[in-house]
């Protein structure tokens, strides 16, 4: 019990653990996550329908989005983006590891006539001949991953950028860093239904790096039958920061927004955006 609790109480390194995969794939989360991509009312696993909106005719006008528009949505979840810009005439990619939202996109697709291609897979080892003209990942993805990810992920971004085309993404900035205070707490069943349907007790610990910008937000979850543990990691990222990145996989950043709506950039805010290109 000693080293248990040594062990969950412990600050672990950076990145060092990706349990990405669990919180999106579980069969009993995935559902949970869907209900929430779902949910109007939440932020939690996709913004709300009112910035969607005002996301997507910032996209039409800004990319000229239309017939002819070759377009990949990487984490597209459940498909609020991709069904939207399909509607425009774009000719429209999703990739996510959820077999569950995928599920939920392709019957949307299907309801609305949309010729949509989605791709189940790990966005970290896609492949594919088609060259797209917009390619997207929204509501800071790119802040969980590591370092050696995001760069992996940008290199596949590059690969699959046709001449002139753009990568649209969003993170988390230093304001929402500068919020985020760490905590420890345990509970019984502090998470509801979300984990899992049977009795649990959870610890839930708030680490804050701050040497490297990073947060995580840690889950052990003790169940009857189980135990498993949950780690969010977040890279919080300045203009500077965000650009080395970029310029490390032969990209360059042509605009600056707020976020992912075309809002203008703003010290201020909890969120940066970009626009970047092949250099
Ligand atoms: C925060 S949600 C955002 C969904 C969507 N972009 C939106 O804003 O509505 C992140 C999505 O990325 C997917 N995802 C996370 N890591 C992934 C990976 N390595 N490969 C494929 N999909 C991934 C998740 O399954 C989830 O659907």
């Amino acid at each position: 019990m000693y080293e248990q609790l040594i062990h969950i109480n412990q600050r672990p390194f950076p990145f060092s653990i990706y349990t990405a995969d669990t919180l999106w794939t579980d069969p009993h989360i995935a559902q949970q996550m869907l209900k929430a991509h779902l949910n109007p009312n939440t932020d939690s696993a996709s913004r709300q329908p009112a910035f969607i909106e005002a996301s997507v005719d910032w996209l039409k006008q800004r990319f000229n989005i239309g017939p002819g528009t070759r377009l990949a949505d990487f984490g597209c979840g459940p498909g609020l983006y991709t069904t939207r810009l399909a509607q425009l005439g774009a000719e429209v990619t999703g990739i996510d590891f959820s077999a569950n939202s995928l599920r939920y996109a392709k019957e949307t697709a299907v309801s609305h006539h949309l010729p949509i291609d989605y791709i189940h897979s790990n966005y970290l080892e896609f492949q594919s001949d088609k060259r797209f003209d917009l390619i997207l990942l929204i509501y800071c993805d790119f802040c969980a991953l590591s370092l050696a990810q995001r760069q992996q992920l940008l290199d596949i971004f590059r690969e699959h950028l046709a001449d002139g085309g753009a990568i649209v993404l969003d993170v988390h900035s230093l304001v929402d860093f500068a919020r985020f205070e760490e905590s420890v707490s345990y509970g019984r069943r502090q998470y509801g239904d979300f984990w899992t349907d049977e009795d649990y007790f959870d610890f839930i610990n708030q680490f804050k790096y701050d040497a490297e910008r990073v947060t995580l937000d840690k889950y052990t979850i003790f169940t009857p039958t189980r135990t498993f543990e949950i780690y969010n990691w977040l890279q919080y990222f300045d203009r500077q920061s965000l650009a080395a990145e970029f310029a490390a996989s032969g990209l360059t950043v042509t605009d600056w927004y707020a976020n992912v709506a075309g809002e203008p950039f703003d010290p201020q805010s909890p969120t940066i955006a970009v626009v970047a290109q092949k250099l």
